[in-house]
């Protein structure tokens, strides 16, 4: 039985002193909540108000980057790499969101490269792969999520590759509202499972964690988390208050 992993995405959301906030209202929602894990992606400048305010609690949260650069230190004017964000407390990072590939020209070369900078500094990734609606409607998502899989885990040793967890976050479910049913997540999650298979072998496969993205709310939480193939869930715009992430942290199957 894989753990399941709620992780909530902030994008361009919440100061420091939101994020403090955010904290103090959240923390008590989920004093004691051990079954699934919890990971808060904040923008850079509030990972360490997000590092402060767990570690003064008991409850384990990881906090994680939503972006890192793969070179450790140099010439590299506004990046930030993945020793700085271990050395700043984080415990993971989010590589290759389709924002990202969308806006910042991240390409299926530079997640590999994030992905394999991220695992040598011991973070844990969270990948993100998924197909864009003129993508799904001409039938290409499966050979979009293996090429985007594939590329990814390019040259990564299977004995590296155990920290590595997946989101699958379909474009065209982000931030509009539409989700992906159950039934269709997880067929994309087996097409993801099979891609880790032929690159770090069948155990490692049926350990990898494979979230869903895209209009999780805490509504459609259950029936999302019910299915067998998601293990876990990467929430944008439900994430940003804190009683609405708590309810998706504590579906009730
Ligand atoms: P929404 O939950 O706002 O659709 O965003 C999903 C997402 O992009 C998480 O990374």
């Amino acid at each position: 039985m894989r753990k399941k992993v709620i992780a909530a995405n902030w994008k361009l959301y919440k100061t420091p002193k939101e994020t403090r906030d955010f904290f103090l209202a959240f923390l008590p929602h989920v004093q004691g909540h051990t079954r699934d894990e919890i990971v808060v992606c904040p923008p850079f400048v509030d990972i360490f108000a997000a590092v402060v305010a767990v570690q003064a609690s008991d409850i384990a949260i990881g906090i994680g980057a939503q972006d890192l650069y793969w070179r450790s230190e140099g010439a590299f004017t506004g990046e930030v790499s993945a020793p700085m964000l271990r050395g700043a407390g984080c415990t993971h990072v989010i590589i290759g969101h389709s924002e990202r590939r969308q806006h910042f020209g991240e390409t299926d070369d530079s997640v590999n490269a994030k992905l394999k900078s991220a695992l040598l500094a011991g973070l844990v990734p969270i990948v993100c792969v998924g197909e864009v609606i003129e993508e799904r409607e001409a039938g290409l998502t499966e050979e979009v999520l293996r090429r985007q899989c594939t590329r990814a885990f390019a040259e990564i040793a299977a004995e590296d590759a155990r920290p590595i967890t997946v989101a699958y976050e379909p474009v065209w479910a982000i931030g509009t509202g539409r989700t992906a049913t159950p039934e269709l997540a997880a067929e994309a999650h087996r097409v993801i499972r099979s891609e880790a298979a032929k690159a770090f072998g069948q155990t490692a496969a049926a350990q990898l964690r494979i979230l869903y993205g895209g209009s999780v709310k805490p509504e459609n939480a259950a029936a999302l988390m019910a299915e067998e193939e998601i293990d876990g869930a990467l929430v944008g715009g439900a994430s940003l208050d804190p009683k609405s992430f708590a309810a998706i942290v504590k579906y009730q199957g």
